[in-house]
């Protein structure tokens, strides 16, 4: 099928928003001036691809995304160097998990060019609003929908993908500080042969109980247990690193935990620099024991939103795990990762794009 040509409409500058401060951004919080979207049916194909003025979707009450949950979304950054270009971190690994999504939830493929041109198109439509302040960027959220209006449980013939920006600073209000940890021993999030290893909505909102009875208790996520309520899974937003004296563990992907960029690329980054990474099955009573001897020495999550964020104390049961404040592994990949993202460290493993390649 033919990729479509990028119309680009764009706004009257003189209705153009005002950019936030970067103080305020937090997450989420802020939304261009433009998006992206196409459209898809099995009739045309992909078609009416345009960049043009940030605005409400217009959907059938039907839509397959309201009633059977055909959702899938990406998270992606784009960050501005000091000489003003602009760059994205690894978008051939988005543009590949969002199309194993699109398959796993029986909507088509995105075309992986149609996927970074529509991105390349918005993001320079917008590059203003690519903060240049440190620890912050332009995060992407490519989102893939089933559009049809049709009550029959069967995949929709009809979907639209967009891509939205939005301006961020930290994931978490506590910033860079670490991070307190609710290990959620009930509720679970996913099981293998499920949705747990795509970007699927249904994940997250499988979550969001959990998560608030956890912000309750005054913790900022919810790590997730396997369906045995033993094996580590993953905190949703991020996966998770455990360093031990011996040992840098991170669970297996086992077609339950999302198989994350930013895993991927500290996994990588940890093999080149010769520490014992090791992906394998852990679980709550061994973290419990070792931290128990002292062997735990730090622990960490990774994501695209998160970034690298240092985890301070974990809650299981009646059971505080302290991590005291040793963050050194977690600190140095946190660097040599904004260094490569921000084009002051060598980009060995070639992860970054420049958007005028896009
Ligand atoms: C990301 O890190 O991009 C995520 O999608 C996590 C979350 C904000 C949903």
């Amino acid at each position: 099928m033919e990729t479509p040509v990028i119309q680009v409409q764009l706004k009257d500058p003189k209705q153009w928003k005002t950019l936030p401060p970067a103080e305020k951004l937090g997450f989420g919080n802020f939304f261009s001036d433009h998006w992206f979207t196409s459209h898809f049916s099995e009739t045309k194909g992909w078609t009416d691809a345009k960049v043009e003025p940030y605005q409400n979707l217009s959907l059938d009450p039907a839509a397959a995304v309201f009633h059977y949950g055909q959702a899938l979304f990406e998270g992606m950054k784009a960050f501005r160097r000091a000489d003003g270009s602009i760059w994205l971190f690894r978008p051939d690994f988005n543009a590949r998990r969002f199309n194993d999504g699109a398959e796993r939830l029986c909507l088509h493929t995105v075309p992986t060019e149609l996927f970074l041109k529509g991105i390349g198109a918005v993001v320079r439509a917008d590059s203003r609003w690519v903060p240049k302040e440190p620890g912050c960027a332009l995060y992407i959220r490519p989102t893939l929908i089933g559009s049809e209006g049709f009550l029959g449980v069967r995949p929709s013939r009809e979907q639209q993908f967009f891509v939205i920006l939005s301006p961020v600073g930290s994931y978490y209000s506590e910033g860079a500080a670490p991070v307190k940890i609710w290990v959620e021993y009930s509720a679970l999030r996913a099981a293998a042969g499920g949705l747990g290893a795509v970007k699927a909505g249904a994940n997250y909102a499988a979550s969001l109980q959990a998560a608030l009875h956890a912000k309750k208790k005054g913790y900022a996520q919810v790590l997730w247990l396997n369906v045995d309520r033993q094996g580590i899974e993953e905190v949703g937003t991020m996966n998770v690193f455990f360093v031990f004296k011996n040992e840098i563990v991170t669970p297996a992907l086992n077609g339950s935990i999302l198989p994350g960029g930013v895993r991927d690329s500290t996994i990588q980054l940890l093999k080149h620099w010769n520490k014992p990474v090791v992906e394998r099955r852990i679980t709550i009573s061994e973290i419990y024991e070792r931290h128990g001897k002292q062997e735990l020495v730090e622990a960490f999550g990774t994501g695209t939103a998160a970034t690298i964020s240092h985890i301070g104390e974990l809650q299981w049961q009646d059971k505080t795990m302290k991590l005291g404040g040793q963050h050194e592994l977690s600190q140095q990949l946190l660097e040599n990762l904004n260094g490569i993202q921000m084009g002051t460290k060598p980009d060995t493993f070639g992860w970054m794009r420049s958007l005028d390649s896009l």
